[in-house]
């Protein structure tokens, strides 16, 4: 690449030179002028730049295990307003874990999903260090206030937490059926992604009933920052681009469990499948069951799945909320079985 620039700089040279000669009577060419400044990157950058760009395939690989995951797919980074581009969109996101604020300034131009750049530093240093992670710090929750530390996966619930709502829920030891909440809008509960608020078992409507509130032993085992929690499970070994890695699945679109990602506990695939049927068939039974009775108390709307708008009295909107704290965890008992399990039995207990 050097002699060929110095190839075109002498053929270039000769050319200017004949040209000038031709012309007769111009003077001597003058003194050679200063050296211009180097570009933002520097000679450090272009050279670094190989660890990611060389041929290994690397980026191509996460890229194509990305591609494939509902962060890609999702299509919901339209939910642009300033409250939803903090975790809907990858500029909102940053500009948050930048201002500390829980909004966006305004919407985001040309709003994109979580991608490299989300999670990634890229293009900060143009060095191998630009896999460290844009968000590594313990996360407060925005509801409860508890602080987790759960290592590299302070990135996921940074997101993956329960979004605030109001009104506030009843004491559920004080509750009584003069008490009411005053619900108004259909959404009320812990929006869509609260497995970071599950996975420790935290801030369900915990009213008494048959079940102590315990948790499983994903809980004591990988919600910390030793296992790095949904890291293990979520981006175990990358089946091709069906489940692992930057896919972020633990089951495939086809059904089929990542049991790489569980072996290290579970030895034996076929004894973790039947326990996630197992469990999951419970937790499934039990949302039914809570569903009928939110229903028959006209609660819920049996359609859409959200809240019926009034003054829950009692128990009610606790109940409703634990039916959408388990539902909206998608696990279907997975994550925090016990807890889970615990929330649903009582839920149900009290509204009979
Ligand atoms: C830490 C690894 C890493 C290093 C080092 C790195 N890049 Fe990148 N680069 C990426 C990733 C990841 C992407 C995004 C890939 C995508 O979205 O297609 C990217 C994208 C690009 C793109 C596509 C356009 C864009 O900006 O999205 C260009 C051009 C590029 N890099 C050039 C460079 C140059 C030049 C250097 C060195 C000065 C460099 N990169 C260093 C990881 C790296
Ligand atoms: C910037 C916020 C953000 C971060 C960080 C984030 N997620 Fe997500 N995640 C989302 C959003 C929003 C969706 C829904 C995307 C859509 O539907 O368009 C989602 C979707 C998912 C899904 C698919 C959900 C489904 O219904 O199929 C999984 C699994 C997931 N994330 C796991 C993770 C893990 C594991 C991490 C950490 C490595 C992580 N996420 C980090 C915001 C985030
Ligand atoms: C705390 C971060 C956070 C905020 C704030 C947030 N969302 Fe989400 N949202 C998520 C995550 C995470 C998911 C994906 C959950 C999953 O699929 O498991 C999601 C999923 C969704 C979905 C897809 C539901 C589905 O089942 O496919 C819609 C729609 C949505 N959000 C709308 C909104 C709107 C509208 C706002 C603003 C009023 C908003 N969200 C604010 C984190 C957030
Ligand atoms: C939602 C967050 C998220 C997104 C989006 C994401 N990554 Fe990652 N990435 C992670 C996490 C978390 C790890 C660590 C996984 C582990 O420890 O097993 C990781 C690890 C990596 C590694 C290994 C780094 C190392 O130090 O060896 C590479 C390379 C990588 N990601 C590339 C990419 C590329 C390229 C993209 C875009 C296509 C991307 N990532 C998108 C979260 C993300
Ligand atoms: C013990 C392993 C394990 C851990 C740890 C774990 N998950 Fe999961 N997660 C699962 C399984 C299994 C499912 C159910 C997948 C299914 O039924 O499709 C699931 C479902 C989900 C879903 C619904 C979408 C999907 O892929 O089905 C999201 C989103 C999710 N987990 C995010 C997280 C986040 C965020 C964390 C960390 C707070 C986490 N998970 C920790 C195993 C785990
Ligand atoms: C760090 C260790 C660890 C990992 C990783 C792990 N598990 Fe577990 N899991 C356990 C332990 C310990 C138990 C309790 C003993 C038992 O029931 O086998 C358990 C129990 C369970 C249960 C029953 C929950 C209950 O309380 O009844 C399910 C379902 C489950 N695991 C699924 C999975 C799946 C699926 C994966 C992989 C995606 C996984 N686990 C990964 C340690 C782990």
């Amino acid at each position: 690449m050097k002699n060929q620039m110095i190839l075109i700089c002498c053929l270039l040279g000769a050319l200017i030179l004949g040209l000038a000669s031709c012309e007769g009577d111009q003077g001597p060419i003058g003194p050679v002028g200063p050296v211009g400044p180097n570009g933002p990157m520097g000679e450090l950058g272009t050279q670094h730049c190989m660890e990611c760009h060389g041929s290994s395939q690397l980026i191509t690989a996460k890229m194509y295990q990305y591609e494939h995951s509902v962060h890609a797919t999702g299509g919901n980074n339209n939910h642009n307003a300033t409250n939803c581009a903090i975790c809907h969109t990858s500029q909102g996101f940053l500009e948050r874990i930048a201002t500390g604020a829980v909004v966006t300034a305004a919407p985001i131009n040309d709003p994109l999903p979580q991608n490299c750049y989300t999670c990634h530093q890229i293009h900060r240093t143009y060095s191998e260090a630009d896999w460290g992670f844009t968000q590594t710090q313990p996360v407060t929750l925005w509801v409860g206030g508890q602080t987790l530390d759960f290592g590299k996966a302070n990135l996921c619930i940074s997101c993956h937490q329960s979004r605030t709502y109001t009104p506030a829920l009843l004491n559920p030891s004080t509750a009584s059926n003069s008490d009411t909440v005053n619900i108004t809008n259909a959404r009320y509960g812990p929006h869509h992604g609260p497995q970071g608020v599950m996975l420790p078992g935290l801030n369900g409507y915990e009213v008494a009933g048959p079940l102590p509130y315990e948790n499983s032993a994903h809980t004591a085992l990988l919600a910390n920052n030793i296992k790095n929690a949904c890291i293990v499970c979520h981006m175990g070994a990358a089946q091709a681009a069906e489940s692992g890695g930057h896919t972020f699945r633990v089951i495939s679109e086809l059904d089929v469990i990542n049991t790489a990602a569980c072996v290290e506990c579970h030895p034996v695939a076929n004894d973790v499948k039947a326990l996630v049927v197992d469990r999951q068939g419970q937790i499934d039974a039990r949302l039914a069951e809570l569903k009928a009775l939110l229903v028959a108390r006209g609660r819920l709307d049996p359609v859409t799945d959200l809240a019926k708008p009034g003054k829950f009295v009692g128990h009610e909107a606790g109940a409703l909320f634990n039916y959408k704290f388990v539902s909206e965890d998608k696990s279907r008992g997975v994550h925090n079985f016990k807890y889970a399990n615990a929330l649903l039995v009582n839920s149900i207990a009290a509204l009979q």
